[in-house]
């Protein structure tokens, strides 16, 4: 395999210095793993800390008195939060909210927009779907009294290939067009790293009278977002990936204005969801503001929303198109690196799961193995510091992510796999 050019790097050295990059313990000679991990759980940046510690610092020496007082009064946190998200979901800030965790938005949004009435009670959506949204999407359909295997449509690739076609997705929907109530995607699959037609997808969708929802968890920081301009009726998403905001961080909802703006939406409410000016009032009737705001339920987590601000900060002053245009550079060199190994390895040693062309995926690239994945990825972490992760049974997730993933981690992961494989 080529040698690796350390003038990749510091030509295009990204945003690396800003995030604490684990060290790297295998016996590599390496100081630092190579992560690509991101995916699942985003590295941490350098400011998180001592913002995190400010506020366990506020809360020791102000107590209850922080909610009112400070320079940043915890009961109104997750307002500041707001306009960096929508930003950063192509979003205004009255559609935009963060809250709670992803699956519990999920529910939240199709406890709104999943309302199947007569013929129309079906839910088109991916098969090769994370489980959390496949559990969310039938256990919606059973508190209806429905049968899931009757109500939702899970449209698999064709048979010998690995991901969606959007001529097949606009198909099935113009198909279902009299029965289908809501069709909800990932925006980028989990598994294939498949970057979904969103503007496509919502435009037949609402052609035929559905509504549309989309799990952002792997496109959030990934990919750039349009979803006020999109259309798209609602959206959730999570923190802890490319957003770099820590274990279970606070999560984001996208209600679009047309929807938000109604306060009359049926809802699952709760005292956060309704206004600023009347919520301590303490009052009998629920008194949501014409915002996303409204589908707010608890009082916001602040210890889980710090981080979350402090990531947002880092997508606002470095832009998500130069994060997602470096992201490609990244990724058109590691197909390189892998594809010329491939050129060593027997035939099929390595498949590429994720489609090739940039408008179809993301930073993340999935590899199928015909030899066992659990066993090259336990050697890609022990003997060469490469963090990716395994799904079984047979595919290993590698995200190049735009902000702190090096050229030379690219070169190291190819490197161990033709070492491993060969
Ligand atoms: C696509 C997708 N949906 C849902 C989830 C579950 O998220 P949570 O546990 O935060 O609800 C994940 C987590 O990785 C995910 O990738």
């Amino acid at each position: 395999m080529r040698a690796f050019d350390p003038a990749l790097d510091s030509n295009d050295p990204g945003w690396r210095s800003l995030f604490c990059i684990p060290a790297d313990t295998s016996t590599s000679a390496y100081a630092e793993v190579a992560y690509f991990a991101g995916n699942s759980l985003g590295l941490q940046p350098k400011a998180t800390v001592a913002a995190v510690n400010e506020e366990l610092q506020r809360w020791a020496e102000m107590g209850v008195e922080g909610q009112l007082n400070g320079p940043r009064p915890w009961k109104d946190y997750h307002e500041a939060l707001r306009d960096p998200a929508a930003r950063l979901v192509g979003g205004l800030p009255n559609e935009t909210v963060v809250m709670n965790s992803l699956t519990v938005n999920l529910h939240l949004l199709m406890a709104t927009f999943y309302r199947p009435s007569g013929r129309r009670s079906k839910i088109l959506m991916e098969d090769i779907v994370f489980p959390s949204d496949g559990y969310a999407v039938d256990s919606q359909v059973q508190w209806h009294g429905l049968v899931p295997d009757d109500e939702v449509i899970r449209l698999r690739p064709r048979p010998g290939e690995d991901t969606l076609r959007t001529d097949d997705v606009l198909a099935v929907i113009a198909e279902n067009a009299d029965e289908l109530q809501l069709v909800f995607f990932s925006a980028v699959n989990y598994l294939t790293g498949e970057l979904m037609d969103i503007s496509s997808i919502t435009t037949a969708s609402h052609h035929v009278g559905a509504v549309v929802g989309w799990d952002l968890a792997h496109a959030i920081g990934n990919v750039e977002l349009h979803l006020h301009d999109w259309d798209v009726d609602f959206a959730a998403w999570c923190s802890y990936k490319y957003v770099n905001s820590g274990p279970g961080a606070a999560a984001g909802a996208f209600i679009h204005q047309r929807h938000a703006t109604d306060t009359k939406m049926g809802r699952l409410a709760g005292w956060w969801g309704t206004r600023t000016e009347t919520r301590f009032r303490m009052e009998r009737h629920f008194d949501p503001p014409p915002t996303a705001d409204a589908w707010q339920v608890s009082n916001p987590p602040i210890l889980s929303m710090t981080p979350v601000e402090v990531s947002l900060r880092i997508f606002d002053e470095v832009g998500m198109p130069a994060i997602r245009q470096r992201s490609e550079r990244l990724n058109q060199y590691l197909r390189e690196c892998l594809a010329e190994i491939a050129t060593s390895l027997p035939a099929g040693a390595i498949h590429m799961v994720t489609p090739v062309n940039a408008t179809n995926h993301g930073c993340q690239i999935s590899l199928r193995f015909t030899s066992d994945i659990n066993v090259i990825s336990h050697r890609l972490r022990d003997d060469y510091g490469v963090i990716a992760d395994s799904r079984n049974p047979d595919i290993i997730r590698f995200a190049a992510v735009g902000l702190y993933t090096s050229y030379e981690d690219c070169w190291r992961a190819a490197a161990g796999l033709q070492d491993i494989l060969t």
